[in-house]
């Protein structure tokens, strides 16, 4: 369990509402990355603020000696929007703890995992007043929005965050007491679509009939998105899909996250998705296109005849690899010009995009990795798995800085990640402060 200190101190972080999407929060964002400035600062680091046209990027490096190798550990104190606010069982920003577990807002992702590696790294510190390897810590606050200043920070900043491996905690293990290594993501491609129709909202009974309704149109274009098999239906989306390996599929199988804890986890009643995969294929392996938000016409109480003069509707695409955001994005594009009837005026506005990730678990500091979490969880083997979600910098770290990146998430599968609720276990905090303690060990020990 953590000290009361740490505890406290967590759940000042937590305090912070930090949604990166919102200006009305650009204060406490503000707020929040100074407070991780100062937390670096205190424990020992050499943590400098550089700001950027949207949010602060933190960067804080510990002793450095010749001969060991860089580790560059990343994270994000920014948090995703925390509506419909009333389903949530306390504010978002006001953590609790109960059974164990803390609720709030950003406790999982990324603030409680970011958290712990600070922990961990303050308590070697403390102990042996060095670490096994030259670290940075850069923790941004723009993940949550696709982080669009952070790959020129990297390239303005090459030199000095050159490191031989990244390591991130921002994603999940497949079950509780089940060490997972991740080699995989999936990319991303949003999109927001208007369909026009009149210049002002009609009466739908003098009108109607003669004047196609956007909202329909927008649900006609929506529908094609998809075929009988719940393939994505667009022309070429499919053709740079790196096929999974018989081993990935083989070993997914025997996993205990599968459809019963899928069901359970989400609440529907069945899970569907693209014929011929498994769920966790699905998500962890497979390309999909999906409506984020969608809305036109009238929302309120009751009834208004209403024809609507616009229809909305923002998507995204996850990419698996080797598909390109930038050509996934000229093919939507296609799509919706090819399909949108004359009779209305269609707007397209592309958003933020990331690349999807993947590495050969077993090569470079991978074993390192895998032999940490092995130490965490004695006798137990990590389960090497993808995952579905994205974080668009894994791919410009590669590029750019020419590293790999170790992702060794410890949230839960159910731990509400931009839901209502979102939960982290308080026990987490300690095993990822011993996970950032067995795993710097070992890439000193490989490297
Ligand atoms: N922590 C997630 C990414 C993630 C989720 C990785 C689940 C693995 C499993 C991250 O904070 C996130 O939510 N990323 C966004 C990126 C987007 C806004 C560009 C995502 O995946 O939607
Ligand atoms: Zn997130």
């Amino acid at each position: 369990m953590p000290s009361d200190i740490s505890l406290h101190q967590f759940f000042d972080f937590l305090r912070f509402g930090s949604i990166s999407t919102d200006s009305k929060y650009k204060e406490q964002v503000l707020g929040c990355a100074e407070w991780v400035r100062n937390k670096l600062t205190t424990i020992g680091l050499e943590a400098i603020q550089h700001e950027t046209p949207g949010h602060p990027i933190i960067v804080a490096r510990g002793p450095r000696k010749e001969g060991r190798p860089t580790v560059l550990i990343y994270g994000h104190y920014d948090v995703q929007p925390v509506d419909p606010v009333e389903l949530w069982h306390r504010p978002p920003f006001n953590p609790g703890i109960e059974n164990g577990v803390v609720t709030a807002r950003g406790a999982s992702d990324n603030k409680g995992q970011i958290f712990a590696h600070i922990l961990g790294v303050e308590q070697v510190l403390k102990e042996k007043g060095d670490l096994p390897v030259n670290l940075i810590m850069l923790i941004e606050g723009e993940e949550e929005i696709g982080s669009p200043h952070l790959a020129p920070f990297l390239e303005a900043h090459r030199e000095e965050l050159a490191c031989d491996v990244v390591a991130i905690s921002d994603s999940s293990m497949v079950a509780p007491g089940q060490p997972t290594f991740t080699y995989g993501l999936r990319g991303l491609a949003a999109i927001e679509v208007t369909v026009t129709g009149p210049d002002h909202d009609l009466h739908s009974g003098i009108f109607g009939g003669a004047v196609e309704n956007p909202a329909t149109v927008l649900a006609r274009l929506i529908a094609g998105l998809h075929d009988r098999n719940l393939k994505v239906n667009l022309k070429g989306f499919y053709k740079d899909v790196r096929p999974l390996q018989p081993w990935e599929r083989k070993t997914w199988k025997r996993l205990p996250l599968q459809e019963r804890e899928l069901l359970k986890m989400t609440g529907v009643r069945a899970l569907r998705g693209e014929k011929g995969f498994t769920p966790l294929e699905r998500i962890w392996a497979r390309p999909t296109a999906e409506v984020n938000g969608i809305g036109g016409g009238y929302q309120g109480e009751g009834t208004k005849t209403v024809l609507p003069s616009k229809a909305q509707a923002k998507f995204t695409f996850r990419l698996v690899p080797d598909q390109d955001p930038k050509k996934i994005i000229k093919i939507v594009q296609a799509y919706f010009r090819l399909h949108a009837p004359p009779s209305v005026r269609l707007e397209m506005v592309p958003g933020h995009s990331g690349e999807p990730y993947l590495v050969d678990p077993n090569a470079g500091f991978g074993r390192a990795a895998q032999k940490a979490l092995g130490r965490l969880f004695p006798g137990k083997k990590p389960a090497l798995i993808r995952e579905g979600g994205s974080i668009p910098i894994v791919a410009d770290f590669k590029s750019i800085l020419k590293a790999d990146t170790l992702l060794l998430g410890f949230c839960l599968p159910d731990c509400n990640a931009h839901s209502p609720n979102e939960t982290f276990p308080l026990a987490h905090l300690d095993l990822g402060a011993r996970l950032n303690r067995y795993l710097l060990e070992e890439i000193a020990a490989a490297g």
